[in-house]
């Protein structure tokens, strides 16, 4: 029954991490796959998860079943680090899922149920999964133009696309820390997306991977309150791995946020997609976010712990823009010292990235995407260097 299968295609960050595994270079730079690295390259447990595990072992006397929405001190205290209270929770629907990658396949089977015709409109440049979870889920998709051929927001060929957006469309919006541009959208756009989504009748679909690595947690979720206070309707996928380092415990949540009449509805419909796809939520990562959101000595370390996080990240960004600015001896990398987040789309062909790749063991996507977070004091100058001499 199987010989009519072809392989799918390879996923490209995938594929990346095992050449990179592979290359058995010690001096080798990975810029790859979207994981937090420390100066030494590790991605390390955060000492507040390793403090709310203790505690959970602890006291943890039954692993038995929760329901299909997850453990409910998980729900609200997500509902509220993405919120902030700018909705009523009884506007709210929730359920866990696992990661933020299934969070986005809920979203998208929701969309399906309620509305198969409904084109779900995606950033030209975005996550490189976005596309193939969208139609896997049985929806068509229709780019809009973000990036301006310069680098930076292209507001207007933005909007003149999103002018095309039809009454029950979906718009997906990365909520913080463009991946892979690290062009992020600012509030006077939040508002203007806002008010053009509402005169359309279109539905904003919020993508929020990198929630505290941008500016911090609040503002980070600046344009995802202002669309949830303004908008009937919003849908979040969220993911806890990147800001609580939580990678391989898959911890996500998928939200709808509509209407009190239709709350507790939306919530079984969720609650049945979990069921068909996977049934319970995984429960461990989840507890260890609740358990950290819920303690105020936990939560103060987690929030210190992802501060610093995020300013290494930064501080690699400008060291990074500096090298380029030095070696290249050119501003045409400018654009990296003031993005967001872990990535930016550095201005190099594919022919650019593989040279970087063969001859001097630098890994990055072939779009030229480069996770900041792969950089050291140590590495930047070197890569550089790297890219320098293969732009030359
Ligand atoms: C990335 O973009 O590299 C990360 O979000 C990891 C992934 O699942 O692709």
């Amino acid at each position: 029954m199987f010989e009519t299968l072809a392989a799918p295609k390879e996923d490209a960050i995938i594929a990346l991490m095992q050449a990179y595994a592979a290359d058995p270079r010690p001096d080798k730079i990975d810029l790859g796959v979207g994981v937090y690295r420390d100066e030494r390259g590790h991605t390390p447990v955060m000492a507040a998860v390793k403090a709310a595990e203790a505690q959970i072992l602890q006291a943890q006397d039954s692993k038995s079943y929760l329901s299909l929405a997850g453990d409910a001190a998980f729900l609200n205290a997500m509902e509220s680090l993405l919120l902030g209270g700018a909705v009523p929770s009884a506007r709210v629907a929730a359920v866990g899922a696992p990661g933020g990658t299934a969070a986005v396949r809920q979203i998208c089977e929701l969309i399906r149920k309620a509305r198969p015709e409904a084109v779900i409109w995606v950033s030209a440049q975005t996550w490189p999964n976005h596309l193939p979870l969208i139609t896997a889920a049985g929806l068509q998709t229709r780019p809009y133009r973000y990036l301006a051929p310069e680098g930076g927001l292209d507001q207007a060929a933005m909007f003149a696309d999103l002018e095309h957006v039809r009454a029950g469309d979906v718009v997906l919006l990365h909520g913080c820390c463009h991946n892979p541009t690290g062009v992020d959208l600012v509030a006077q756009d939040w508002a203007e997306i806002g008010a053009l989504l509402s005169r359309r009748g279109a539905v904003p679909f919020i993508d929020m991977a990198y929630q505290g690595f941008g500016e911090g947690l609040d503002a980070d979720a600046g344009g995802l309150r202002h669309l949830a206070a303004r908008l009937p309707e919003v849908l979040v996928a969220a993911s806890c791995s990147k800001n609580f380092g939580l990678y391989r415990e898959r911890v996500g949540i998928a939200m709808a946020i509509v209407d009190a009449t239709q709350r507790s509805n939306l919530a079984a419909v969720l609650a049945g997609l979990n069921r068909q796809n996977f049934a319970f939520p995984p429960d461990h990562g989840a507890r260890v976010v609740s358990t950290i959101l819920g303690d105020v000595a936990l939560r103060h370390q987690w929030e210190s712990e992802l501060a610093e996080m995020r300013n290494r990240v930064q501080t690699n960004r400008r060291a990074l823009a500096e090298a380029l600015r030095d070696e290249t001896g050119s501003d045409r990398f400018a654009g990296v010292g003031a993005e967001q987040g872990m990535f930016s789309l550095l201005p190099l062909s594919p022919e650019e990235v593989q040279r970087l790749r063969v001859e001097h063991g630098v890994y990055l996507l072939d779009d030229g995407r480069a996770n900041m977070a792969g950089l050291s004091v140590r590495n930047s100058t070197a890569c550089a260097r790297a890219i320098a001499s293969v732009t030359r």
